[in-house]
């Protein structure tokens, strides 16, 4: 069966940078596993409630977006960094589909404003790797505003390195998972 892998922008900002970032990898996924199906979910155009405990689990969009985590073999989470932690709404976007993470391959993207945050990702990560078993790529990319042009593009060549390198190490640890099981 070929493999399908995930890319979720999580920030709202319609001027975001992490979704900037996510549109690389999209792109590169696409190139580098042309065999393969690679997806894309943006929380600014899917609109999901706050997870409550309770009632939101029935939000008329959660299922379409469930379907797409549990179908992926690997994911890649594009992050905005708030108050020295991954922003509000990717950790919303794990405790309303929990499980469905269950053994993925996840790997993220990271923008911040200055240097300092880049341990931020980490509780998210320690979340995902005991409640759902995933596997945390280790090669992370953390971009702060000093990579990205007036025009908003990527102008660091060391941060598109990265992408790229990130977009290869998921299909590598995928595919090698998906071959062993
Ligand atoms: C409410 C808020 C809190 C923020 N907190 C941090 C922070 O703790 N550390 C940091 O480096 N940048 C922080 N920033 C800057 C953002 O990480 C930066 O704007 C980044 O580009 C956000 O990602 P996005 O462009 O994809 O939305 C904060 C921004 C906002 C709006």
């Amino acid at each position: 069966m070929k493999s399908n892998f995930l890319v979720v922008s999580t920030s709202l900002n319609q001027d975001s940078k992490s979704r900037i970032m996510a549109r690389i990898a999209y792109d590169n996924l696409k190139r580098l596993a042309d065999q393969a199906e690679v997806n894309w979910l943006d929380l600014q155009e899917v609109e999901l409630p706050i997870c409550d405990g309770g009632p939101a689990y029935e939000h008329p969009n959660l299922p379409a977006v469930k379907e797409q985590i549990e179908k992926a073999d690997g994911i890649i989470v594009a992050i905005p960094i708030y108050n020295y932690a991954s922003g509000a709404m990717a950790k919303n976007l794990i405790e309303l589909t929990g499980r469905a993470w269950t053994d993925k391959t996840v790997g993220f993207l990271c923008a911040a404003g200055g240097k300092s945050s880049y341990m931020s990702v980490m509780s998210l990560a320690n979340s995902l790797m005991l409640d759902f078993r995933s596997l945390i790529i280790p090669s992370f990319v953390y971009a702060d505003g000093n990579a990205f042009d007036e025009t908003d593009g990527i102008t660091d060549e060391a941060v598109l390195a990265r992408i790229e390198k990130l977009s290869r190490e998921l299909i590598r640890i995928s595919d090698s998972l998906k071959t062993a099981a």
